[in-house]
């Protein structure tokens, strides 16, 4: 069984993706950080992730780098969102995605693009969101708890930036595929999102299609 997970920055769906894989013994592989490594090392090989070629060089990357923590911090994910933009980078990562998905068993991949490119076959898909603001708070609570000196505003003017880009790329744009469930938690909480999640998946596992 696949199930594709994807939403915009910070709407959740990671975690979602994550109690999905459990609750169903599945493996799970989270694509964003696939484009937070490729943006980390262009920034390690002094490149400019606005430059395909720079990008694309990038996509090489050594698998120990997925375990970086640098690539949790705020500013990978801007440089994973300018990188994602070449349609270079996002053909070089294709593959990786693919397999994973169609491995013996199935999987969980959570992303922007999991349910219309990568796995358009999936037997689940879901789109997760929140309101920007929502978003936003989430995001600016989590990093103040890092000890983060960020405001409110300058966090929702990032979820703002990140949407504009994901949205309005025009290779693999985020937007919900026509068979994704549109699961907005912003007045959800973690456990109720994961047992909608849930009831919809064995709903599709039931009732196929
Ligand atoms: O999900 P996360 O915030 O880690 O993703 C970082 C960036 O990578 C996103 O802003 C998005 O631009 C890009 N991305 C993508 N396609 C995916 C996953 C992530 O373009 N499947």
């Amino acid at each position: 069984m696949i199930i594709a997970v994807d939403g915009p920055t910070a709407s959740g769906k990671g975690t979602l993706a994550k109690g999905l894989a459990e609750h169903f013994g599945l493996p799970v592989l989270d694509t964003g950080l696939l484009y937070r490594a490729v943006g980390y090392q262009t920034q390690l090989n002094h490149g400019d992730a606005d430059n395909a070629a720079d990008a694309l060089a990038a996509c090489d990357f050594p698998d120990s780098l997925l375990d970086d923590p640098a690539l949790r911090y705020e500013t990978t994910g801007g440089l994973a969102s300018r990188v994602s933009i070449h349609p270079a980078v996002r053909q070089a990562l294709l593959q990786r995605q693919v397999d994973f998905a169609n491995q013996p068993g199935g999987a969980v991949l959570d992303g922007r693009d999991i349910g219309t490119v990568i796995a358009p076959h999936a037997d689940a898909k879901l789109f997760v969101t929140a309101s920007a603001e929502e978003r936003a708070r989430r995001r600016h609570a989590e990093m103040r708890g890092r000890d983060v000196d960020i405001t409110y505003d300058a966090v929702l003017a990032d979820v703002h930036a990140r949407d504009a880009r994901d949205t309005g790329r025009t290779n693999a744009p985020l937007f919900r595929a026509e068979d994704a469930m549109l699961l907005d938690n912003t007045d959800m909480d973690r456990d109720a999102a994961l047992a909608a999640a849930i009831a919809f998946v064995e709903g599709k596992i039931r009732r196929p299609g």
